[in-house]
């Protein structure tokens, strides 16, 4: 049994925040800002809504376009380093709001790999046969954990959610080929939310010193996330024995435009080959990748039979690699 994707949908809140708008926020600029990222503007959610909105939103884009009842889900598996609450899992918050009545699901922390870590946990369900309709969600309320104050950050980051809807497959030519996932908790200090986790609690203290918002080593996480992508996106192609020309385009976690670049080049493909939407939504966490692959789908620039590459790096670090074969 082999596992298609039968549908992609995405959600992105109305509300920009562009470039210029961060010139009165910080000491930064558009120029600075899009040399070095390729960001223009990203998406900020309601603050009175969490990340379960966006993700059950992209998951009735799902289901309508595939034209299945919310019962009729086996599994939700949501990606999210910003759970609406720390307990419970954000995945019943999107149950009850799909009011799925036959599933059980959980949420997965793998940073901005998280999306490809739920796919490749997903796809396990299928090919085991013992689920039929499993909803992988990745989606980040980023506004929620940034310090607005932090210029080496806050300009980063944006809010979105994606899903997809997976399904067993008799065709041997389609769906899920391969994956490649990595983990190295030396990178954890680079990237991290130091305080709220059972080490350091919640306090007065913690939030004096806004130890509740990401940090991020930015050079450190550039240095190991380009060689880290470029590397692992190479080596799925070549261990599948695919040049440049079979693959039809990589789908990248968009986390800076120059990271992406490096992936292509590593893999030699052409600007064409490329799905980047960077400049519209910026990093949005787990939401990078299916919000991508969903608009890539709607512009009709991925068709059945075409192999696609997926790549991420994240906080860990977490990277890898999945090969697939379109199937809608
Ligand atoms: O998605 C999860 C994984 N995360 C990533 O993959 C992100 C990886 N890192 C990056 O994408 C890049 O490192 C950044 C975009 C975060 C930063 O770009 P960089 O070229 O690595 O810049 P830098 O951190 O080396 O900083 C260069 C300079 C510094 O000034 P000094 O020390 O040279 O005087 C920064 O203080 O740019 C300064 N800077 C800024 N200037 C204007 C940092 N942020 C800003 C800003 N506006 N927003």
């Amino acid at each position: 049994m082999r596992t298609i994707i039968a549908g992609v949908g995405h959600f992105v809140p109305d509300r920009k925040l562009s470039n210029k708008d961060f010139e009165e926020m910080v000491d930064t600029n558009d120029e600075w800002i899009t040399t070095r990222t390729g960001i223009k503007e990203r998406r900020i959610l309601d603050k009175n809504k969490g990340t379960s909105h966006m993700a059950a939103k992209a998951a009735k884009m799902v289901l309508k376009q595939t034209q299945i009842s919310a019962d009729e889900i086996d599994l939700i598996i949501v990606a999210t380093v910003t759970p609406d609450r720390p307990v419970p899992a954000t995945a019943a918050f999107v149950q009850k709001q799909l009011n799925a009545k036959n599933c059980w699901g959980y949420d997965l922390n793998g940073g901005c790999t998280g999306f490809l870590c739920a796919l490749a946990t997903g796809s396990q369900f299928i090919e085991t046969g013992r689920h039929q309709k499993v909803l992988v969600i990745g989606a980040d309320k980023m506004s929620s954990i940034i310090n607005y104050k932090d210029r080496t950050t806050c300009v980063l980051f944006g809010d979105a959610a994606g899903a997809v809807l997976l399904e067993p497959s008799n065709d041997d030519g389609l769906g899920v080929e391969d994956f490649i996932l990595h983990l190295d908790g030396l990178g954890a200090d680079y990237l991290e939310i130091p305080a709220g986790g059972s080490l350091q609690p919640a306090s007065r203290e913690t939030v004096a010193q806004n130890l509740h918002f990401v940090y991020q080593d930015g050079r450190t996480v550039f240095k190991h996330a380009v060689s880290g992508m470029a590397e692992v996106s190479a080596e799925i192609m070549e261990k599948n024995k695919l040049t440049n020309k079979d693959i039809k385009c990589l789908i990248p976690h968009q986390a800076n435009l120059r990271i992406i670049d490096a992936a292509a080049k590593r893999m030699g493909l052409n600007p064409d080959q490329v799905v980047i939407n960077i400049s519209k939504y910026g990093n949005t966490t787990a939401a990078t990748i299916p919000l991508a692959m969903s608009e890539a789908y709607q512009e009709r620039k991925i068709r059945k039979g075409d192999w696609i590459v997926i790549s991420a790096f994240g906080a860990g670090f977490t990277w890898g690699s999945l090969l697939l074969k379109w199937a809608i």
